[in-house]
């Protein structure tokens, strides 16, 4: 295939030579646009090694060949990555005042964007409506990765590592997987956060990453989505997936049984706290002082179990085992067993028809962006181990496994009759 790979300049550049690489070992015919300030992070003579083709830098360049028409319309797949906000807004507006925006206006194959830059930027109106515009004319726009920035901030705004754009870039010019076309999706993702007073809560260390990758590829093999975000800072997902938040056990609780009627599938990604401050403190819980200064007194913390949400879903649905329930379980394993049993023994426990069970610890898996996961089945298929593998390769996984389950005939659901729920 004739790849333009557009670079622009974002110190993720660095990151497109990883993805030069994954086309080229494959066999693809890469062409590397970059800008002008893509050049001030990796230069000419990368790009040129790594595609092993001459790079043109500028509409000046192989004016004989009319490179800023013909490298556009001979293209059959362009990726901007990184894309910054002034290349998207330049796209946006439909200008052609570098080699890159002049291939995007000649370009009638599949593009893909793979925005990087301070979230700020990637949160401001003006960018929002770019890709909005962008998206509307067919263009792919991979929603970037949260996590650590250039400086010393984090959130939304990282380039996706290459795996993962090469993924969607073969899936904007293969045929668009559908497999769970009008299916309806109820997911939960992030964690918890159990109120003590109004400055303080107990919580966990989900990111909901794994939740918003799920959402995604949910997203686009077709299904209706809808996502309650527990406490996730940033939650950069595409427009149609319907996103509601909770902040505690019970108030997930009281959302997520509200709408589990309406789902073919209920994914309980979210880390939910098992128990809770038994009372709440209107004001904030204060130290108190002796009148010599040496109290050391500390408050005793009292806590009260939480409803277990996943086995209250599980034993309230109807004879007809619908919906399809998927859970999760975060294991360390301890010496009464390993992830692999433990994740078993919770299958058994809360009999949901699938089980996804991650190594978690305070560098395993919270925050990261790749994953083990062990996919258990409870109609006693084999396990499957998945990973280390990027958190959207993991939900790739899994929803194949839903969808293995849903054309086996789950129960009375099959992916035929949910596709009835379509307008
Ligand atoms: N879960 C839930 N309600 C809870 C606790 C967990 O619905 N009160 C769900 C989670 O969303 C997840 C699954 O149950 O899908 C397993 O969560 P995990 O915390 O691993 O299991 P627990 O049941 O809490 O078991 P334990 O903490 O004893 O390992």
């Amino acid at each position: 295939m004739r790849v333009v790979l557009g670079v622009s300049g974002g110190i993720a550049a660095y990151k497109a030579c990883s993805l030069l690489r994954l086309f080229t070992e494959s066999g693809h015919d890469v062409t590397v646009v970059p800008t002008e300030a893509a050049l001030k992070f990796v230069g000419v003579p990368t790009w040129a090694a790594l595609s092993g083709k001459p790079v043109a830098t500028d509409v000046w360049t192989g004016v004989d060949e009319v490179n800023h028409v013909r490298i556009g319309q001979q293209a059959e797949l362009v990726i901007v990555a990184p894309a910054t906000a002034d290349v998207m807004a330049r796209a946006a507006a439909g200008q052609a005042n570098d080699l890159l925006t002049a291939t995007l206006l000649t370009a009638t194959c599949p593009v893909v964007f793979a925005p990087a830059m301070h979230t700020e930027m990637w949160l401001h109106p003006a960018t929002q409506a770019n890709v909005a515009t962008l998206r509307a004319r067919g263009v792919t726009v991979i929603p970037p990765a949260s996590g650590r920035l250039t400086g010393t901030d984090t959130g939304p705004g990282r380039l996706p590592e290459p795996p993962d754009l090469y993924a969607a870039a073969l899936a904007a010019v293969s045929a668009p997987d559908s497999s769970l076309r009008g299916l309806r999706v109820l997911l939960t993702a992030g964690g918890t956060r159990e109120a003590l007073d109004p400055v303080r809560y107990l919580g966990n260390r989900s990111s909901g990453k794994q939740g918003m990758s799920l959402a995604e590829i949910a997203h686009a093999r077709g299904a209706q989505v809808t996502l309650i975000a527990c406490n996730i800072p940033n939650v950069a997902l595409p427009e149609d997936i319907t996103v509601v938040t909770a902040e505690s056990a019970l108030q997930l609780q009281s959302v997520v049984e509200a709408r589990a009627g309406d789902a073919d599938v209920i994914v309980m990604c979210a880390a939910v706290a098992d128990f809770r401050p038994k009372h709440y403190a209107d004001t904030k819980i204060k130290k108190t002082h002796a009148a010599d200064g040496a109290d050391d007194s500390a408050p005793v913390i009292e806590l009260v179990r939480n409803p277990d949400i996943l086995a209250g879903l599980v034993q309230t649905r109807g004879a007809a085992n619908t919906p399809l329930i998927v859970g999760f379980a975060a294991e360390t394993g301890d010496d009464t067993g390993s992830v692999v049993d433990l994740a078993r023994a919770k299958l058994a426990r809360k009999g949901c028809d699938l089980l996804v069970a991650n190594e978690v610890g305070v560098d395993k898996t919270f925050g990261q962006d790749t994953n083990t996961v062990h996919v258990l089945f409870r109609d006693g298929r084999p396990e499957r181990t998945v990973g280390p593998a990027s958190k959207r390769q993991v939900a790739e996984a899994v929803w194949d496994a839903v969808t293995e389950l849903l054309e086996r005939g789950h129960a009375a659901l099959g992916v035929a009759e949910t596709q009835a729920h379509l307008p």
